[in-house]
């Protein structure tokens, strides 16, 4: 057979155990287990110094985390993976890499609300400034980086306002001043975007969402593509000096802070999780049909005021969608409707749609953003975060496309 480069499904269901499993088991066993054994002290010591790469303990690795990681490894294309307990273990994790007290961290208002709150509250109380900016101007982007700049953040396509940045000039303007592209993927899959086009450094995922299978647990993965040089930023050239001395970003990470915090995800979650990452192009690309079906339905209903989906003509970031993103942007969409009153009403008779939060469940979802997500934010808040009371968001799921647009037509 000619070596040819797999596709991504291939990859992903191909991928093969690190150690053949002893009764050859096609599906890797849950190793529901918190510590393993040595023959020797001699090897538990040297396991524990780095100098051979056996499991130890499930806080730190574990063959079922490990079979996921690899799965992600191959399905993103990326250097190196470590998963974790959620999507914010896996911004938490992250920051506390990477900032430092009198570090700046650049990122838009638009959101998802606990990544705001840990931004604008937690890490501000260590001392890490952020700094909120309209990342649709660049200059206003540029000009806000300065030599404590740890790290650009931004969502892919915000959540839940659908705000696509130009990633392929922030990241150069980034890579110039030698500042890490940290972007969160939550809302994509790798099969349907280039890390390397968007010129992302680390990415961070909720795996909770497309990724679990049908919203089976809650995890985290934080994946680093090897390209950012961080020796060249004086400020976090530290990175480098971790404690075996290798410069490698996940090596600080596995080494110091994710073990340290201890948000390490479940051998039974990364077991689930894997199986569920087997589907996922499927999954994925089927409800981002229903989202575009939808959004074009949603569009000619008169009772509602307005559509926002990043294929649609009334986008105005449909271009940088279309440049983006393969196929249709996903199975996020948002509309508006006259008021919140209007808005309860209308989810309150809806039958097929869940009302429910998470993203991406085989099951569609509606929720109404400003009295859940951000409900205990302030007025003020609200606004920075550009929140509507007259929003709801829509996860597309995998029901008949003409069950759904009955169910919200009834509603209506
Ligand atoms: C864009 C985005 N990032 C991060 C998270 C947090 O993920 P988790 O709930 O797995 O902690 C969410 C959750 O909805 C999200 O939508």
């Amino acid at each position: 057979m000619k070596d040819k480069k797999q596709n991504f499904s291939t990859k992903i269901i191909n991928n093969r155990f690190s150690k053949p499993d002893v009764h050859g088991a096609i599906s890797l066993p849950v190793y529901r287990n918190s510590a393993f054994e040595f023959p020797d002290s001699e090897s538990i010591a040297a396991a524990f110094q780095y100098k051979r790469e056996d499991h130890t303990y499930s806080r730190i690795s574990n063959p079922s985390i490990d079979n996921f990681e690899s799965k992600i490894k191959v399905a993103s294309n990326a250097e190196n993976v470590i998963s974790v307990s959620s999507g914010m273990a896996a911004i938490a994790n992250t920051f506390l890499t990477v900032a430092y007290s009198g570090s700046n961290i650049v990122t838009s208002p638009h959101l998802f609300g606990n990544t705001f709150s840990l931004f604008k509250f937690t890490l501000a109380e260590f001392g890490v400034e952020t700094r909120f900016v309209n990342t649709d101007n660049i200059d206003e982007v540029a000009s806000a980086v300065d030599e404590n700049t740890c790290a650009f953040f931004a969502e892919l396509i915000t959540n839940p306002h659908l705000e696509i940045a130009n990633f392929p000039e922030i990241s150069k303007i980034m890579k110039k001043r030698n500042v890490p592209v940290i972007l969160d993927t939550t809302v994509i899959p790798w099969c349907g975007f280039d890390a390397g086009k968007c010129g992302i450094d680390i990415e961070v995922v909720s795996t909770t969402k497309y990724i679990s299978g049908g919203a089976t647990g809650i995890g985290g993965a934080i994946i680093d593509y090897g390209t950012f040089d961080w020796s060249a930023n004086k400020k976090l050239a530290r990175i480098t000096n971790n404690p075996a001395g290798i410069s490698k970003f996940m090596h600080k990470m596995r080494t110091e802070i994710a073990r340290n915090i201890g948000s390490c995800m479940s051998p039974d979650t990364a077991s689930q999780q894997a199986l569920g990452m087997e589907l996922l192009q499927l999954r994925y690309e089927k409800m981002s049909e229903i989202a575009w079906q939808l959004a074009q339905y949603l569009q000619t209903n008169n009772k509602i005021l307005n559509v926002n989906y990043p294929k649609l003509d009334t986008s105005p970031y449909k271009k940088i969608s279309d440049a983006l993103f393969v196929g249709n942007p996903g199975a996020m969409l948002t509309v508006s409707l006259k008021d919140k009153d209007e808005c309860f009403r209308f989810m309150d008779r809806l039958q097929v749609f869940r009302r429910a939060t998470n993203l991406f469940d085989n099951k569609s979802l509606v929720i109404h953003p400003e009295s859940t997500i951000y409900g205990t934010f302030s007025r003020e808040m609200k606004a920075e975060v550009g929140i509507e009371p007259n929003l709801i968001r829509i996860s597309a799921g995998l029901e008949n496309i003409d069950d759904l647009i009955n169910d919200i037509e009834n509603a209506l």
